[in-house]
């Protein structure tokens, strides 16, 4: 096995099968998410080829996907083993992708090293300027108002800062992960200071 033939093989597979994706789960995010994984994973010493793996393949499986786009774990086993992939790191790949997501909320000690720097890197593409055009990109897509001030609790783009991004920040599982997000976190509150300001309420 070439680990440099392997990741472009499965680069070029993610690359066709997100690259007209809608929802916030497109290419570029997922390559966003590879490189500040390698980043955080070189800091934090982490097996870079299992983490550049896990990185590009880590929302594949996700249930928000549509249906003609999301392939199961055994497709994920099978894409790998034809690219001769250990049986072992293939292991360590599908459990890392299978427990990331926020909305299975698997505590840190579950997972690996290779895991938490993936999870950071996913997270961290969450917040900040780019999390926040990724926010009003999904809402839009599913007809939610940017804001709605008489109703606190109801579903738009602002609410779910105060849902998940604001939240972030404390979920992170490395020290670089931590630092990075920290910067990003700030943005976030100062773009919603402006908001509101601009908005013309008191809040
Ligand atoms: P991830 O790729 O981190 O697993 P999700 O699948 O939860 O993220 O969502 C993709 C993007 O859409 C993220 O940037 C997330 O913050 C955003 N998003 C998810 N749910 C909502 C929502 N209800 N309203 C607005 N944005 C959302
Ligand atoms: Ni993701």
């Amino acid at each position: 096995m070439d680990k440099k033939v392997t990741i472009a093989a499965i680069e070029n597979y993610v690359y066709n099968k997100l690259i007209n994706e809608g929802s916030g789960h497109d290419w570029w995010h997922i390559d966003r998410v590879r490189k500040n994984a390698l980043k955080i994973g070189k800091l934090e010493h982490a097996n870079l080829f299992t983490v550049e793996l896990a990185a590009l393949l880590h929302d594949l499986i996700d249930d928000k996907l549509a249906e003609e786009i999301k392939i199961s774990p055994d497709d994920v086993r099978s894409l790998l083993k034809k690219q001769f992939v250990y049986d072992s790191v293939i292991d360590e790949v599908l459990s890392i992708i299978q427990k990331i997501s926020f909305r299975s909320n698997i505590s840190r000690e579950f997972l690996s090293l290779e895991g938490m720097v993936v999870q950071d890197a996913d997270r961290l593409d969450a917040i900040g300027a780019i999390g926040i055009a990724r926010t009003f990109a999904y809402s839009g897509s599913r007809g939610q108002l940017i804001y709605n001030p008489s109703n606190k609790h109801g579903k738009d783009a602002i609410q779910h800062f105060y849902e998940k991004l604001l939240k972030l920040k404390d979920l992170m599982n490395t020290d670089t992960g931590k630092m990075l997000a920290n910067k990003r976190h700030e943005f976030m509150e100062l773009y919603l200071e402006e908001f509101y300001h601009e908005w013309g309420s008191n809040e």
